[in-house]
């Protein structure tokens, strides 16, 4: 897929809870094809720490307002500048980045989105899509306690949603692997969120036989398949996360499980 480079203006930067953050980036260019799972590489002008474009999932794209939705979590210097972005501020992204979540087969109709943490963020744009497409996907959303809980009014539009809690604030406590709704019937299962809890989805697919796609979020550097700094071990050798990822089918990786 074509890739660009471009400016973009902040149409709207939401504070959320947990030191979260939605940025709305918009360009006066109608945005090109851009699919679930990719990712945009961002340039914080601002911060001589953050020397290095920053990666972030494409949250959502709304064609409607021409906007690239980002959902954020301060955790350094780059995120932390780039939550005081201001409406009217400029950033440079080089987009769309990346491989994609692969659409259901025609025998696939029961989806399980399941998703931790920050790594929710893909999960919104690919349950657009699939709603788009007529599938009632279901989400399966965990956090440490309720404040982690991101975006779910959002989710809620394309799909049954559901929770879990480390400490039960909301939802069913425990792990997204200790829900109930895991012992019902799924053809395909997309995940993305802490190695640990995608592994232990991988594990849950792998024992049941189901179809399933991670994204996996391994630092990056250059982003397009240079530096090799987010190789990842496959059944086909170390592979790139950046260009032959994010996304990788769970029985591709070479994981200790
Ligand atoms: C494909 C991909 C998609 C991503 N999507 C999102 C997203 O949608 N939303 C989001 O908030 N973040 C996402 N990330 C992580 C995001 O890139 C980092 O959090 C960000 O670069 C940190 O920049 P910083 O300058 O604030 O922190 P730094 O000062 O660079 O680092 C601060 C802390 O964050 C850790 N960190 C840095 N990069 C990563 C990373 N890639 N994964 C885990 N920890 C990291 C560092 O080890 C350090 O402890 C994604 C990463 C990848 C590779
Ligand atoms: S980030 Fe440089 S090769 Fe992937």
């Amino acid at each position: 897929m074509k890739k660009f480079i471009g400016d973009f203006v902040v149409s709207e930067n939401i504070p959320l809870k947990n030191n979260h953050f939605l940025l709305k980036l918009t360009q006066a260019e109608p945005l090109p094809l851009m699919l679930p799972g990719q990712f945009v590489q961002l340039k914080i002008d601002d911060t001589s720490s953050a020397f290095l474009r920053r990666t972030f999932s494409i949250n959502y794209v709304d064609r409607i307002k021409n906007e690239i939705w980002l959902l954020i979590q301060v955790v350094g210097d780059g995120t932390r500048s780039l939550s005081k972005y201001k409406i009217g501020d400029s950033l440079n992204l080089i987009y769309p980045l990346g491989n994609s979540f692969s659409m259901p087969t025609v025998t696939q109709s029961r989806l399980l989105l399941v998703g931790g943490g920050v790594g929710v963020a893909p999960l919104l744009f690919l349950g657009a899509i699939l709603a788009e497409k007529g599938y009632l996907p279901s989400f399966l959303i965990g956090a440490r306690n309720v404040d982690g809980l991101i975006e779910l009014e959002k989710f809620q539009q394309f799909g049954d949603v559901y929770v879990t809690t480390e400490d039960g604030s909301a939802g069913e406590i425990g792990f997204v692997t200790n829900h109930s709704i895991l012992k019902n019937a799924f053809d395909k299962i997309y995940t993305c969120g802490p190695t640990p809890m995608m592994q232990a989805i991988a594990q849950f697919a792998d024992n049941k036989s189901i179809d399933c796609e991670v994204s996996l979020e391994n630092k990056m550097a250059c982003g397009i398949g240079a530096c090799l700094c987010c190789v990842t071990q496959t059944h086909q050798g170390n592979q790139c996360v950046c260009t032959d990822g994010p996304v990788f089918k769970t029985n591709e990786l070479v994981w200790q499980i």
